[in-house]
């Protein structure tokens, strides 16, 4: 794997897979194996060790997109002694991190509320401080996390200019993440928004998955007017792997059956290359807290996607209403 995909037209050269830390940084989260994947010590020491094993083994592997957030524990520290430990060139990896969550677990699985969103200029300013402080040399974009409609934060100018200027004054790439059933209504707003004669944001990382496609003709657009696009949960948080069939309608569930036979191949991988096959998507996010996962993940890139596949993604496609209220539903564990 070589960094061979331009994101979009931010003038970053990017390889087609990237891990994400989000499973990694803390030790809650809402994947549906944690129990069985990740060891029963959740400490500091034995999730950062857990964290170094999984960035080796993906970064050994060619991978050189890294992405966490303020709100994931501890990811943005972990990367960093990371990066140092490998002696890493800043030029050597595309690094993304997010502001607009804060982490309130208290480094509990079971607390009360996990993190806490604001979207305002205040918490950005905040923020940015502790990410600069972080991963300075090392960052390449700079998200809003999980941008919707209702967080009003594409209404506000203090935010918006706020960006534009870290933007100007530090040469970054400003991003947004999406969530929820609107994706599509949010990215279109978000690519109308212009700053000093451009557009603000150079990248949009999405939910886009066999069963959540609903993103797709928007992040179509959006690349094409120039945003880099990543892709996220890819795996529907574990749904879309051997241990979320329960979790899958008959239909899909066959559909899937027939696919990974096809291949003779993991269900995870076949996922994952259902969003490299789409022409608009530059990178994929692992979320892989194993390394046996890193390698089954990876192993997607050596599908070759076939008209069989793309007819098997009409039969997998939940209502996207559904979809985020059972997602929602999703216990930390
Ligand atoms: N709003 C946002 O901005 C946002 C939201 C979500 C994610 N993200 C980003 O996207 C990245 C990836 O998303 P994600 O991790 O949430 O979702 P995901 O890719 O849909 O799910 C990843 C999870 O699937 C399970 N898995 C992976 N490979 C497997 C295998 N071979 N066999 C069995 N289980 C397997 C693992 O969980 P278990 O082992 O626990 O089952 C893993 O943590 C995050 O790290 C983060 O960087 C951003």
């Amino acid at each position: 794997m070589g960094k061979d995909r331009s994101l979009g037209r931010t003038g970053l050269e990017v390889t087609r897979m990237g891990l994400g830390l989000a499973a990694l940084g803390r030790p809650g989260y809402i994947t549906l194996g944690r129990q069985e994947d990740l060891p029963a010590d959740r400490s500091v020491d034995a999730l950062q060790a857990q964290a170094n094993a999984v960035l080796d083994a993906a970064y050994d592997a060619g991978v050189r997109v890294f992405d966490v957030a303020r709100s994931y524990g501890r990811a943005e520290a972990f990367l960093r002694q990371w990066l140092d430990r490998r002696d890493l060139d800043p030029g050597d990896v595309v690094v993304s991190s997010k502001w607009g969550y804060t982490y309130t677990a208290d480094w509990r699985i079971e607390a009360d509320t996990h993190e806490v969103k604001e979207h305002s200029v205040a918490r950005l300013r905040q923020q940015w401080a502790l990410t600069r402080q972080q991963l300075w040399e090392y960052l390449d974009v700079y998200q809003v996390h999980s941008a919707s409609l209702d967080s009003g934060v594409l209404d506000n100018d203090e935010v918006l200019d706020a960006m534009a200027g870290l933007k100007a004054a530090h040469g970054i790439k400003i991003g947004l993440s999406l969530t929820g059933p609107k994706q599509a209504h949010t990215l279109d707003k978000a690519v109308a928004v212009h700053r000093d004669g451009h557009r603000l944001f150079d990248t949009v990382q999405a939910t886009w998955n066999p069963l959540e496609p609903s993103v797709g003709a928007a992040l179509l657009e959006a690349r094409e007017a120039g945003l880099g696009v990543i892709i996220k949960e890819s795996l529907a948080n574990g749904r879309l792997t051997e241990r979320g069939r329960s979790t899958l309608s008959d239909g899909a569930a066959l559909a899937i059956d027939r696919a990974v036979a096809r291949h003779r191949t993991t269900v995870d991988a076949w996922a994952i290359a259902a969003a490299l096959a789409q022409p608009w998507v530059d990178v994929v996010l692992m979320g892989a807290v194993t390394e046996a996962q890193v390698a089954s993940n990876l192993s997607a890139q050596n599908i070759e996607w076939t008209d069989d596949d793309s007819a098997a993604l009409s039969e997998l496609a939940e209502d996207a209403e559904w979809y985020w209220s059972y997602r929602k539903q999703l216990p930390w564990r």
